[in-house]
């Protein structure tokens, strides 16, 4: 098959394009900035850079591109509108016009976190799956994300553009802007495959699976994260007191963690479920919060990147 992937130097672009390719399928990657899996330098809200991208050939495409969380204190929000927008658009356009079997993007989890969900005002943990509504994103990146995914859905179902939205929890090399003090940047990674995070490598697999399923499915939408161990009945005593919860399900995570001076949440404010994924597209992440414990317990490398230095390439 062959794939145009955008993003293709990002973190999940280039993973992905690396997977295509030893797969055996034929990838051209688009991105603003170069790199070893991007052979079109250029924007997808430029019109004819992504044409130059389709001349290619592409039989899918997967859209990784966008800007995101780290943007939103150095970007405008036109630049917002114009990328995550106007690019989609462009690229849909152009995809329905190639006769495209598979339009894949990449949203975000964080569209669903609205101000009190953030804040965590509630006196239980939110429960979130791909029913939640109503979405109020709290900012630029969340608010063109949503209108992204709706340019998806009307392209599936106006044009028959077979179209799949994979709302991704966190996968980032990088520290937390947002950083916990007193934690360390691996301390935090690990707490949040809990209920809010995935590996780049199940990243990759999810979107493989978007791809292979969109003419079956037509559309869908889909949360991306690592399977909480928790249940819904849960949510309460997530809120109150995390670490009695995650005790019932893990009886030696304290004391693994306490070996490496790491601290559990003492309170969790939201969970991610992913389970809709696997029931219809077949995906369930291979790294959760289990794994990264039988690392601790087994003294194996942490079964997911660190990298504080990461920088995304367009930024460099
Ligand atoms: N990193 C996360 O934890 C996370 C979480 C949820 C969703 N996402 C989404 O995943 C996608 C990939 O993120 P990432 O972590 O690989 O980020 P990244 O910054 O490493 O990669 C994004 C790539 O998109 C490129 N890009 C930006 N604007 C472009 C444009 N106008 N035209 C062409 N290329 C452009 C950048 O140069 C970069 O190489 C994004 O759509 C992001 O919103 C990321």
């Amino acid at each position: 098959m062959r794939v145009l992937v955008t993003g293709s130097s990002g973190w999940l672009g280039r993973h992905f394009a690396a997977r295509l390719r030893q797969d055996g399928h034929r990838v051209t990657g688009l991105d603003l900035a170069a790199g070893p899996e991007t052979q079109v330098v250029g924007s997808v809200a430029d019109r004819r850079a992504v044409e130059r991208a389709f001349a290619f050939g592409a039989d899918a495409v997967v859209h990784a591109a966008g800007l995101h969380q780290p943007d939103l204190v150095r970007t405008r929000l036109q630049n917002f509108v114009d990328i995550n927008v106007s690019g989609t658009l462009a690229l849909l356009e152009a995809a329905k016009a190639a006769q495209c079997s598979a339009f894949v993007m990449t949203s975000t989890t964080s569209l669903m976190i609205d101000r009190a969900i953030r804040e965590e005002r509630g006196d239980a943990a939110v429960w979130l799956d791909e029913s939640h509504a109503p979405l109020n994103p709290r900012n630029i990146y969340g608010t063109t994300k949503l209108a992204a995914e709706g340019l998806v859905r009307l392209f599936a179902q106006e044009h028959g553009l077979p179209g799949v939205v994979l709302r991704t929890s966190r996968f980032f090399p990088e520290d937390d802007d947002r950083p916990t003090a007193l934690l360390s940047g691996p301390n935090i990674k690990a707490n949040e495959f809990l209920n809010r995070r995935l590996s780049v490598e199940d990243a990759v697999e999810a979107h493989l699976a978007a791809l292979s399923h969109a003419q079956q499915i037509g559309f869908g939408l889909f949360i991306a994260s690592a399977p909480p161990p928790f249940t819904r009945d849960e949510v309460a005593d997530l809120k109150r007191d995390a670490r009695a919860v995650i005790a019932r399900h893990f009886p030696d995570a304290a004391e693994l963690y306490a070996r490496r001076g790491w601290q559990l949440p003492r309170s969790i404010g939201r969970v991610y479920d992913p389970s809709l994924a696997e029931a219809t597209i077949g995906w369930r992440a291979k790294t959760d919060f289990a794994a990264v414990l039988e690392a601790l317990r087994t003294d194996a490398p942490l079964p997911f990147v660190h990298d504080a230095s990461y920088v995304s390439p367009k930024d460099r």
